[in-house]
Formats: C-alpha cells, structure tokens, sequence
C-alpha cells in the first residue's frame, strides 16, 4: 500500500509517572478512535508495572492502530523513581534515553507495512531532549503539560518573577504577595507558587529543567492541556501569550468516556493503574449511606511521615465521619510500617473507616456514598472530583499542587487548601466543614463546576471542537 496514503503516526511519550502516564494514554485512545497509528512509548519500569495490573493490553487491542513501545530510562531495577529522588531520572534519561530514541526514529523500526514512519511526536514538556532529537530529524513536536494549566502559566512567569525580584526567595515570609504572574495578583501568595520557587536560590535542577522547557516551548508546534476553557479561561488567555497555539481538550476521563460512547456505543473502563488497585472498597462504599464518606488519598508521589500519618488518621476518627483511605505501600517516609491500626484508633477505624493500598479512583469518586475528597490536589485528582461533583479539601505536597490549592480555595470556591499544615484538630475541622457545616456553601460551585466540565467534552462544546482542531492539524502536518 502507499504510505503516504496511510493514517497519521503520532508517538507518544510520557512523563514516567502515574498522571501523566494515566492521561496521555487517554489521548492515545481518542487519536486512535479518529482513525491515527499510535506509538505509545513508556520506560520498561513503567511498563512493566502497568501491565502487571492492568487489563490495558487487552483493552486497547479494539484499535488496530494501537502499539506500545518500551526504552530503557537508565536507572537501575531497584532504583525508587519516587520522592525526592525522582529527580535523577532527568539526567539518566538524557544520557542513556535520548541516544536510544534518536536510533529508534533513524531505524525505521516504527514503520511497517501497515504503519508510516512517525509523522509527529507528542511530548512531555518536562522531557526536553526528545524536542532537540525531533528537530534533528524534522518531525514536528507537540507538547504536552498533563499539570494544571495555572501552574503552567506560573511556570512561564518564573523568568519575570526572577527580574522583579520576587523569586529566589528563602522559603520564609510565606504570605507575602506575588505580582508578577499575571491574573493572580490579586490572591498568589509565595506559599502557593509551584513548590520549586521554595528553594533558596536559583541552582535548583528542577528549576533549571523548568526554565529550559519555557525556552524550548515556542520551537514546538503547540501545547496539550487536559483542561476546559470554561474553568480556566483567564488563565489560558496568558498562556496564549507564550505559546498561541493551544489545545484544551479536557478532562480528558470525561472526554473519552463520551467519545467511546459515541463511537462504540459501550462506556470505557479505562484503568491505568501501576499500584493493584483494591475493589474490594466498592463493596464496602455500597453499603454506606449517600453522601456519607469522605475519601482520602494523596496520589502516587507524596511521602509522608508517620507523624503525619497520625495526624490525619486521629482528625478523621475524631471527625466522626465515615472514611475511605488510600495509603501505598509506599507512602511512609524512610519507615518500613506494617499496616498495622495503633490500639487508641482501632474502633474508630473499625466503625467508620476503610483502608487500601490503592483504589479505582475513577469509580470511588463516582460512588453515590462519596462525599468529599481529601486529597494532594493532583491535577488528574482535581479534575476527577471536578466531574464527579465532589467538593474537596486539598493538603499539597508538591509542584503545582501548591497552586492548585489556592484556585480550589479562591478562585473556583470547590473547597479548603489545608496547605502548610498537618494537625489533627485542623483535620477534624476541615473534614466536619466540608461534609456538614459549610456542604451547601460548596456544593453550589460544585455542581455548577461539574456540569460545566461535562457539558465541555460533548459534541461541538470547546474541548470537543478543539481536539477536532488538534486532529485536524495532526492530519495536516502528515500529508
Ligand atoms: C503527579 C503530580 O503529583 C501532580 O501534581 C501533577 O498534577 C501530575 O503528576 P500524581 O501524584 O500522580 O500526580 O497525582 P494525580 O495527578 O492526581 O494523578 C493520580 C492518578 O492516580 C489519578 O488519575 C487517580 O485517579 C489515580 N489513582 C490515585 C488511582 O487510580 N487510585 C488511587 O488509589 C490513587
């Protein structure tokens, strides 16, 4: 057949982390229901794990144009990729990733009969070598940011922040006000900007690996956001000032889920998951009253510690309140915990709570029982409480959640930032706040935010229309 008469061939490659892994898979999907040949490209750790506790193989096996592809990140098998050491993957993937990638793309070994040779690339704006590499060999690049959108436009504003003097700051004065990002003057604190501008001077990696992609992002072709117009509207109109041409195609759950049932007529059940996640919380959720429980979960990077651990276990037992409560494996900080409940703490939990290791978060959230959500204000956590119509209240851990927070807070009034704090009476509070003494207050914007967020993804709404105009363009640029 002639190739050039073959669909578009988009490579894929995300961040190697569980939310950007979670939502460009989903882009995957939608470019593959119009039609597109998918190369999605993980880390073999990444892999591994996902089909390990996945059905994603088999489920993304209905579209033909559908491939995984796996690359070595560098990093040795026993490696954590996880906390504060995540960062020393950047460098491995530089040194050992790119070199691999380049050779991929010159071999050929992408295309097929049935397959052109990549005709563009989508990537993570935090790996920038893949853009030098793409250049080299003329294949067009699209970013992708899977973090929210005002962290982003708080990431551009860094080299302004750094002339007017407002950045390095020394992690103190924390609620001193922030001018220089524009549409925020009016409520950005030094605490809510990305936790990176916390470090004390201008040296951070992080930071330099986050100015390198501000200056590489006018090369690119555009920028993916898994976001709505309608939410952050204000906020993209800065965006466009650095990057014009930008696709708001989110959330990109919901927008699958509606673009599956136009095209296939059955809803996805679309888990990517690299923890297994514990159903057995959903037998427990139906047998709770509506409303009636509040699920906590801090996503798959934060570290606490178990002082902390304590803390919000003593304010959710005190709280009264129902719980569902997901703690990895991994969550504790440099302790080996054996999941064991302290004795004073035991019929609290016993009565009221429900404890995993992971759960199916789309689902929980959905749950007719879920009342609020405590959580670290992920960005992929953030917009699935949005659509599930759940008010939240957020304890940040770190990058834009920090920011995320604030707007949850201040600007979108979806619930409380807890950020800076970890008590056990303020965890009791905030709790009996959200799920009673201030629900009404919330729930107006809740519902009106959900209905928003949905109403964006369906036919000829703004999400919709400009994942056609990304399709479109995709189509374009390979003929
Ligand atoms: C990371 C960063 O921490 C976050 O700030 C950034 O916005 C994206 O990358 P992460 O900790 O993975 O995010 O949080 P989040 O973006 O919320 O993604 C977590 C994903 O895991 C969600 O899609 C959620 O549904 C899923 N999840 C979480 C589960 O499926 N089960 C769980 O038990 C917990």
């Amino acid at each position: 057949m002639d190739q050039q008469s073959l669909p578009p061939h988009v490579l894929i490659f995300p961040l190697p982390l569980q939310g950007p892994v979670n939502c460009m898979l989903k882009l995957a999907e939608l470019l593959c229901l119009a039609g597109f040949h998918v190369t999605f490209l993980n880390t073999d750790h990444i892999q591994s794990r996902l089909l390990r506790h996945t059905d994603v193989q088999s489920r993304l096996k209905r579209y033909p144009g559908f491939r995984f592809e796996t690359i070595s990140d560098g990093l040795p098998e026993d490696h954590p990729r996880s906390g504060d050491r995540f960062i020393e993957i950047f460098d491995s993937l530089a040194a050992t990733t790119k070199p691999l990638f380049r050779e991929m793309l010159n071999s050929g070994c992408l295309s097929s009969d049935t397959a052109r040779p990549v005709t563009c690339i989508i990537a993570d704006g935090f790996l920038d070598f893949l853009l030098v590499v793409a250049e080299e060999i003329g294949i067009p690049l699209f970013y992708f940011d899977t973090t929210s959108p005002c962290s982003v436009l708080a990431y551009l504003s860094i080299p302004k922040l750094i002339d007017a003097g407002e950045l390095p700051f020394n992690g103190n004065d924390l609620d001193a006000p922030i001018r220089s990002v524009p549409g925020m003057e009016a409520f950005l604190r030094r605490r809510d900007l990305p936790s990176l501008c916390r470090a004390g001077d201008l040296d951070n990696p992080v930071l330099k690996r986050v100015l390198t992609e501000v200056r590489l992002l006018p090369r690119t072709k555009g920028l993916i956001l898994n976001t709505f117009e309608e939410i952050e509207g204000p906020i993209l109109s800065h965006i466009r000032s650095h990057c014009p041409n930008l696709y708001a195609i989110g959330p990109l759950h919901a927008h699958l889920k509606f673009r599956v049932a136009e095209e296939m007529g059955s809803p996805a059940s679309s888990s990517n998951s690299l923890w297994e996640e514990d159903t057995s919380c959903m037998t427990w959720l139906d047998a709770q009253p509506l409303k009636s429980v509040i699920y906590v979960s801090f996503g798959s990077m934060a570290v606490t510690t178990m002082e902390n651990l304590m803390e919000f276990w003593h304010g959710l037992v005190n709280s009264g309140k129902r719980f569902l409560w997901v703690i990895r494996p991994d969550a504790i900080a440099g302790e080996t915990w054996d999941r064991q409940t302290p004795a004073e703490l035991q019929e609290g939990t016993k009565e009221r709570g429900y404890i995993v290791g992971w759960a199916p978060q789309e689902e929980v959230l959905a749950h007719p029982a879920i009342g609020g959500f405590l959580t670290h204000g992920g960005w992929n956590s953030t917009l699935e409480s949005i659509v599930a119509g759940v008010p939240m209240i957020c304890w940040p851990y770190f990058a834009d959640q920090q920011v995320n927070s604030r707007f949850l807070e201040e600007v979108w009034k979806l619930g409380m930032d807890m950020k800076d704090t970890c008590d056990r009476v303020i965890v009791e509070k905030m709790i009996n706040d959200l799920m009673e003494v201030r629900r009404d207050e919330f729930m107006g914007s809740v519902d009106k935010m959900a209905k928003l967020a949905r109403t964006s993804v369906s036919k000829g709404r703004s999400s919709y229309s400009n994942l056609d105009r990304l399709i479109e363009d995709l189509r374009s640029m390979s003929l």
